[in-house]
């Protein structure tokens, strides 16, 4: 069986989404996840693209050390330098360069001759292997490039010193059997080939991105680029579960595996989808909600004779049974950090003692504490409490179906005052909102709200979404609590934070800046 290293570029391309905008601990949460997973290599984001950038990429290079980190840089010196600057620290620095060679890209977009383009790649391989020991050399748009081109330049930029060449469908243009004779015939026709790794980054606009990286699979790629749930650019980038679930159902076939832990891949699709506010279809392969739900009939009775008749994935594969009871209400704070362990979590005492109260709580409303559960109480706690500013104290609805559903709410500020305010509304959500608008004084509109439950059960714990538009900005926010209500709320508080915390970021680095 050959090995195919995974890169996994969520953190990059898939923040590149429309709508996603993952804050600091968001990043240091999924790359934590995404080290569990075992992905060879986490593209963590692009350094010199923002301060934020570089310090999340920093901070991942810095913490992880069971995956390479890398960072994209454009072919320019500064943004190398910046790129060693964040990955220095790393286990393996590695750095991903890129510059297109399409025809379209070279004209329209760099306005540069082929030959300047090549110039230009070979320069930066060269200053970049400087520091790092593994280069990554990306043609931008590969698939709608010259092909002789595509080799006379993977030839100079390897003797340039770059040890993986990748090769994009930046626009998800090209085909299975296309992107199969592309690598054949470099491998052919580049004659130093040998001293690099080859991989592909496929792109989903015609819905082939998966079919896509299978076939340059097939064809000898030797790395796979994707995103957890697919998310990325436009219609975003081939997805890793799919990926992986089918190198290893059909390796009969492919002949080739992965080094990931296929059981922890449906715990970070619910991280990504939770943390991203982007939701997986149902019908998603793998990691969909009904990916192994048997509706008809016919499929029942033979699921229930023999489960291969319908079923060739088992949801155990991929961490779908983690839906067990885990603990109860009586279960101790030594049980629960037993558990916090065995789930893969590195928790301080103090993270411990907050989420073990959490958990308390809710054993006194809930019977059976799953697995999913302490997950999301522990992201909660992590990602949550990271951009406190606000804070909700009490909410009290009152409702009938003939009366005016009034909310009145407690709300702690910064300075730890408490407020108290009282609205109505067309509906207990709309009354809770119009409340917390008056009481932080400005417009808020709500642009999209979305509820979901963790696990199944009339007493499971609700998690809200939010997007709204704060003072002219976007942003999104996220509540989990045992009532519906509250968590709605703490969605749309969660989602006012962001914008102020950010705002308080930008005034102290502008602070900085002066000094
Ligand atoms: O799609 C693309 O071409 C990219 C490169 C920057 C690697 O994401
Ligand atoms: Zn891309």
């Amino acid at each position: 069986m050959r090995k195919v290293n995974v890169f996994d570029t969520t953190l990059r391309d898939g923040e590149q989404s429309a709508g996603v905008n993952l804050n600091f601990e968001e990043k240091m949460e999924i790359a934590l996840q995404l080290e569990r997973l075992g992905v060879d290599i986490i593209e963590a984001g692009f350094p010199a693209s923002s301060p934020g950038d570089f310090r999340s990429v920093k901070a991942i290079a810095d913490m992880v050390k069971g995956s390479s980190v890398t960072g994209l840089s454009r072919s320019v010196q500064s943004d190398i330098d910046t790129s060693w600057e964040a990955l220095k620290g790393g286990a393996e620095p590695r750095i991903h360069v890129f510059l297109a060679t399409s025809p379209i890209h070279m004209k329209h977009k760099l306005r540069k001759t082929p030959d300047e383009v090549v110039e230009t790649a070979v320069a930066s391989v060269k200053y970049a292997a400087k520091f790092f020991p593994h280069v990554q050399w990306s043609a931008e748009d590969a698939c709608r490039s010259d092909i002789d081109f595509l080799a006379r330049i993977i030839e100079q930029v390897i003797d340039a010193g770059a040890s993986v060449i990748n090769l994009p469908d930046t626009v998800g243009y090209i085909t299975p059997k296309e992107i199969g004779h592309m690598f054949n015939y470099l491998r052919e026709h580049v004659p130093n080939i040998h001293k690099a790794a080859l991989s592909c980054h496929c792109h989903d606009d015609l819905g082939m991105a998966v079919a896509n990286s299978l076939a340059a699979i097939e064809a000898g790629a030797d790395q796979v680029e994707c995103t957890i749930n697919g998310i990325g650019e436009r219609a975003g980038n081939a997805s890793l579960e799919e990926i992986a679930v089918a190198l290893r159902i059909r390796n009969d076939f492919y002949q080739a595996e992965t080094g990931l832990k296929l059981n922890e891949i449906k715990r970070t699709s619910t991280l990504v989808s939770k943390l991203t506010g982007m939701v997986v279809p149902s019908n998603k392969a793998v990691v969909g909600a009904n990916a192994f739900a048997h509706e008809s009939g016919i499929h029942q009775d033979g699921v229930l004779k023999e489960k291969t008749t319908y079923e060739i994935i088992t949801p155990e594969l991929v961490g779908v049974s983690s839906n067990r009871m885990v603990l109860g209400k009586h279960s101790g704070r030594h049980a629960f950090k037993d558990k916090l362990n065995e789930l893969g979590y590195t928790a301080t005492e103090e993270e411990i003692n907050k989420v073990f109260k959490a958990f308390k709580d809710l054993a006194d409303k809930k019977k059976e504490i799953t697995e999913d559960d302490i997950f999301a109480l522990m992201t909660e706690e992590r990602v949550g409490s990271a951009v406190a500013y606000y804070e909700v104290e009490n909410i009290q609805v009152n409702y009938g179906t003939t009366n005016i559903p009034t909310a009145t709410i407690t709300l702690k500020t910064p300075e730890g005052e408490s407020l108290q305010e009282a609205a109505t509304g067309s509906g207990s959500v709309e009354a809770i909102y119009n409340t917390l608008e008056r009481m932080i004084d400005s417009t808020v509109t709500l642009q999209d709200y979305r509820i979901q439950s963790v696990n199944g059960g009339r007493d499971a714990l609700a998690e809200v979404y939010v997007k709204i538009n704060f003072d002219g900005v976007e942003s999104s926010g996220r509540g989990t609590a045992h009532d519906v209500l509250e968590a709605s709320a703490k969605a749309y508080i969660d989602a006012i934070n962001r914008v102020l915390n950010r705002k308080l970021k930008d005034q102290a680095l502008a602070k900085q800046v002066k000094v």
